[in-house]
């Protein structure tokens, strides 16, 4: 009877369902009555529920602007559109890494590796956005974790058998990344039209200070050529540039020939300046391989 008197709806009356749920005032409450509920003006349980959905539809589309960046920036078909990319991502599809996904590489092991992922890739996604792709706000290059979930480093010679390379002296011990070397690897070819590293990577340490440069030490199998150990290497090697490719071996070395002509020849005794006419006779063009005629005709 208390029940009555308490409520200040009118139809409060109505059935003694209502009275049941008004008085336990749980959630149960808002669930029994509301077709009977007064017209026109929302009641505090309908609010409730309108705020809840909304409530609801906000986190889904925050959670949505969220999970969106983390999957398009890990699809190929996503770079497609900038001018360049696609066309990394074709390599991509063609390399020994096609059936790794964009996350085997760029998005390191375990739960921390993916929550950075996802803080660098989210702001990123919208930078991307308003102002396009940039070299700042694409991914990043795979850090060697990632690299090594499925890659140890005791390897030593490359497959060819013919290269050295110790990968714990410089992953382990020198702390170098995977794609310091490896950077043509998934979406691009090197200047040879490889996916290998190459010698010029190498050599920015192997440069005899660093860290030596001898070819063998790299090589088991590139020793200089046979002719190169004849007697008369110093004199007939310019004939030979004229039937091999000394290019295939000394053009990794700048400027390899031109340093060593700018030394004064071993047949240019103290006499020479009187002496060369029956060599300048029979080998007149290879002087030009060293002097220019201006310089000839300077006494000429
Ligand atoms: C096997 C490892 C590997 C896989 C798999 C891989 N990448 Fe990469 N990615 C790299 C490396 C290494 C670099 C840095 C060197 C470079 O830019 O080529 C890189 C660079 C990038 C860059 C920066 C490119 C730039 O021009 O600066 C983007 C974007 C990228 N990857 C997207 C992807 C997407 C998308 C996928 C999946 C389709 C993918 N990657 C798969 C290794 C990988
Ligand atoms: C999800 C596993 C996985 C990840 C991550 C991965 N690789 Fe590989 N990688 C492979 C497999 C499998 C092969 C062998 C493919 C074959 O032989 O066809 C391979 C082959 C290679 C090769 C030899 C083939 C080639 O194209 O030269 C190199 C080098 C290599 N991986 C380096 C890397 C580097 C560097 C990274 C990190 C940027 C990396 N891999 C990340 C699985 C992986
Ligand atoms: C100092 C440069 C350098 C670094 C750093 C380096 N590599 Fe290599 N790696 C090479 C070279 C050079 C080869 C031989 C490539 C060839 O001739 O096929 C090679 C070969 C490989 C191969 C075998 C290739 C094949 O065809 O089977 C794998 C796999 C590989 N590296 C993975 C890695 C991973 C993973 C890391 C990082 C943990 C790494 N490398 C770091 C230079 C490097
Ligand atoms: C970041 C600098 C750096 C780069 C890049 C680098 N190395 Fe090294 N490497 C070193 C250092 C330092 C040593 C140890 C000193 C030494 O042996 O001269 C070394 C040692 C070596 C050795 C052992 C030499 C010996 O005396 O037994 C080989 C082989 C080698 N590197 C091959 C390579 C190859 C192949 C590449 C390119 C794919 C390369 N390195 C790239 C720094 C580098
Ligand atoms: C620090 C290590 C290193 C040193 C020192 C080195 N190379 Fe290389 N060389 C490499 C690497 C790495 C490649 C690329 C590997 C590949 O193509 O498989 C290469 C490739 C080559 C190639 C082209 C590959 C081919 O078979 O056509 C030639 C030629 C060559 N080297 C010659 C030399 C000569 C000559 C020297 C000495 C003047 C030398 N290298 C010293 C690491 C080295
Ligand atoms: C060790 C030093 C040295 C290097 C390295 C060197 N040259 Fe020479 N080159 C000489 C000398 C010395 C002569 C002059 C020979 C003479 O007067 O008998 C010469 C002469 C020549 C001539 C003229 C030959 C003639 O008929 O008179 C040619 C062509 C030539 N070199 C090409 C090359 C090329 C190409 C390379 C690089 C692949 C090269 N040289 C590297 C020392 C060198
Ligand atoms: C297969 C690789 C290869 C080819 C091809 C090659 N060379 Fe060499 N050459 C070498 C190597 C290795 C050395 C040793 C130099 C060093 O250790 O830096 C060398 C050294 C030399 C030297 C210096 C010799 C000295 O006494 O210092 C000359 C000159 C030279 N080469 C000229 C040529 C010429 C000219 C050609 C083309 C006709 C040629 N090379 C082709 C690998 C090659
Ligand atoms: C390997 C490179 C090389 C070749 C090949 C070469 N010269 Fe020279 N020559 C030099 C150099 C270096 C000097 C010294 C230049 C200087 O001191 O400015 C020189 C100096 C000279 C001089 C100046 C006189 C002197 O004694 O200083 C004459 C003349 C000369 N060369 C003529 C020739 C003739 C002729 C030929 C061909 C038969 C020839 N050279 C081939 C490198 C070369
Ligand atoms: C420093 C001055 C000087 C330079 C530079 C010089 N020559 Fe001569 N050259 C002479 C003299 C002096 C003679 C005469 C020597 C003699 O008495 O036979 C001569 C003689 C000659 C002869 C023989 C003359 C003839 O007409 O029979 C030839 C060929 C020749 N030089 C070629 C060259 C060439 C090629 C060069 C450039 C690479 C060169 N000279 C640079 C001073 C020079």
């Amino acid at each position: 009877m208390a029940d009555k008197h308490d409520d200040p709806t009118p139809n409060a009356g109505e059935s003694l369902v209502t009275a049941e749920p008004l008085d336990a005032s749980g959630p149960a409450a808002e669930a029994g009555d509301r077709p009977h509920d007064g017209e026109g003006t929302p009641t505090p349980s309908h609010r409730r529920r309108w705020l809840m959905w909304a409530a609801i539809g906000l986190v889904a589309l925050v959670v949505f602007l969220l999970v969106l960046p983390v999957f398009s920036t890990l699809h190929p078909n996503y770079y497609r559109r900038y001018p360049g990319l696609g066309e990394r991502m074709d390599n991509w599809a063609h390399s020994t890494h096609s059936k790794v996904g964009c996350s085997g590489c760029h998005v390191d092991p375990g739960a921390r590796g993916f929550l950075t992922f996802a803080a660098r890739s989210i702001p990123a996604f919208y930078s991307q956005l308003f102002q396009g792709a940039s070299s700042t706000n694409l991914l990043r290059a795979p850090d060697r974790e990632a690299c090594q979930k499925c890659h140890t480093t005791y390897r030593t010679v490359a497959p060819s058998g013919d290269l050295r390379i110790p990968h714990r002296a410089h992953v382990v011990v020198l702390g170098m990344e995977c794609k310091t070397c490896h950077k043509n690897l998934v979406h691009s070819p090197n200047r040879r039209g490889f996916n290998r590293p190459e010698m010029e990577d190498c050599l920015t340490c192997h440069d005899g200070d660093t860290a030596s440069n001898e070819c063998s030490d790299c090589h088991t199998d590139k020793a200089a050529p046979e002719n190169h150990a004849q007697k008369n290497w110093p004199e007939i090697h310019g004939q030979m540039a004229e039937k091999i490719d000394c290019a295939k071996c000394h053009d990794w070395t700048p400027d390899y020939c031109e340093n060593c002509h700018k030394q004064r020849p071993a047949s240019h005794t103290a006499t020479w300046k009187t002496d060369h006419a029956s060599h300048a006779k029979t080998r007149g063009k290879g002087c030009l391989v060293c002097h220019d005629e201006e310089f000839c005709k300077e006494c000429h």
